[in-house]
């Protein structure tokens, strides 16, 4: 599964298959590769694995690719460059600025009663209040997405984000 994943994502690369941002490969209708720093990318892909286990709504979680290319500009000493990736399901669904009336009501509603969760697992959900780390798919389902910053944190820290959760919901 992982080696034909790997075919395809430099092919992905090649072509140029971005998605939504340049730091994000299409693989198919169905699977994203996000690149970043090796730190980044171990940390996002761990945090998904727990969080979904732990019954957060969030995208499937794949693996992680390390794929070594040699420099493109072909500058000597020919060094090759390592990117990695973290695989994930793709979300079929619109971000909270495309919605409106009860869809809308609906997924700050979800995004709050997830968010919940995650802050009683003692984890603060940096960024995930942006309305674009959440989508809304099918059957009206919400997701969180975006977890590169999402770290364990002290009480104080988990009460501010509550306090801030509160204010950016209904
Ligand atoms: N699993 C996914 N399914 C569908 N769309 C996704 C998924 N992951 C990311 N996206 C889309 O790509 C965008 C950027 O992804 P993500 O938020 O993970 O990257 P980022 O590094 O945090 O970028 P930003 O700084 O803009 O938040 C998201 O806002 C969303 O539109
Ligand atoms: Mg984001």
């Amino acid at each position: 599964m992982m080696k034909h994943l790997v075919r395809k994502l430099r092919k992905a690369i090649l072509d140029e298959r971005t998605y939504k941002k340049d730091f994000i490969y299409l693989i198919n209708e169905k699977v994203l590769a996000k690149s970043g720093s090796e730190k980044d990318v171990r940390h996002e892909y761990k945090m998904a694995k727990y969080l979904r286990k732990k019954g957060i709504s969030i995208p499937r979680a794949y693996g992680l690719i390390k794929i070594d290319f040699l420099d493109a500009k072909l500058i000597p000493p020919f060094k090759p460059v390592t990117t990695w990736f973290f695989l994930m399901e793709k979300i079929q669904g619109k971000e909270i600025k495309e919605l409106q009336g009860a869809e809308l009501k609906s997924a700050l509603r979800q995004r709050k009663r997830e968010l919940e969760k995650v802050l009683e697992l003692g984890i603060t959900p940096y960024d995930a209040l942006y309305e674009r780390n959440s989508l809304l798919g099918k059957n009206n389902k919400l997701y969180l997405i975006d977890f590169k910053s999402w770290r364990k944190a002290p009480r104080e820290k988990l009460d501010a984000f509550y306090l801030n959760l509160l204010q950016y919901s209904l």
